[in-house]
């Protein structure tokens, strides 16, 4: 007998919830970090590009390790039969370098701005410690570090979103699996 209340295995509806607000997140804090570096700013627009940077990246560190710690309890589904191995392979892949380089990105920001002595607002706030020694050398050396992986997470990113968009193309379950970001599936 056909099952008509099949559907193709989903994330679970916090990893989807979690992969939109980091998408969205990610979105903004990367063309953000691109603008608040240009010339000809005004000193208070540029204050408030930094803020929303810095506070913004250590949000999405914070749902990163998140997302990284939940999905031990909520592996990712198998992919549907008609993805080709090698093809599932690569996406494994892909996926493993994003979380690695959005973890890069973040550390590598977070040790730029603490170890040059500046102000985190959200964490200073809380009285979170610096936990990074102040050093012009390090800061150097995150900054060179953050300023070069960007290039890398952008190429990832762009790719990723061609092939998520081309398989919401193809209609072969894949997109659906992630979509929608809220509600309706498994918890
Ligand atoms: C329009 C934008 C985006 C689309 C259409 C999209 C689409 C997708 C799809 C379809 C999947 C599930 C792949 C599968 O079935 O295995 C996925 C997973 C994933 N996406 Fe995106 N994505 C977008 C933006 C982003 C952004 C900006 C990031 C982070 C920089 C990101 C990071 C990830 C990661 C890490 C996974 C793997 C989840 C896991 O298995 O733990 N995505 N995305
Ligand atoms: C995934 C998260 C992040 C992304 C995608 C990101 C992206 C970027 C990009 C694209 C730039 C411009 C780099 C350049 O033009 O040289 C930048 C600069 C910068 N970012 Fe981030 N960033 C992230 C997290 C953070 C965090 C957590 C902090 C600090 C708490 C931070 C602090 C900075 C600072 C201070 C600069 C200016 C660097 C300089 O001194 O020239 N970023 N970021």
């Amino acid at each position: 007998m056909t099952d008509l209340t099949f559907r193709p295995a989903r994330y679970a509806a916090t990893s989807r919830a979690l992969h939109w607000i980091v998408a969205v997140l990610v979105l903004t804090t990367l063309p953000i970090g691109v603008v608040m570096l240009q010339d000809g700013l005004s000193r208070d627009l540029q204050n408030t590009l930094f803020i929303l940077h810095k506070n913004g990246g250590v949000f999405i560190l914070a749902l990163v390790v998140l997302r990284l710690v939940w999905r031990v309890w909520a592996p990712a589904p198998p992919l549907p039969a008609s993805v080709p191995p090698l093809q599932a392979r690569i996406a494994r892949l892909a996926h493993g370098a994003l979380y690695a380089l959005l973890l890069v990105m973040a550390i590598s920001g977070y040790i730029r701005v603490r170890a040059g002595g500046f102000p985190i607002e959200m964490l200073d706030a809380i009285g979170f410690p610096p936990l990074v020694p102040r050093s012009d050398a390090l800061a150097d050396t995150a900054k060179w570090v953050h300023g070069t992986a960007r290039y890398a997470l952008a190429a990832l990113i762009l790719a990723h979103i061609a092939a998520g968009l081309n398989h919401l193309r193809l209609r072969d379950g894949v997109f659906d699996r992630i979509w929608p970001p809220f509600g309706r599936g498994r918890v």
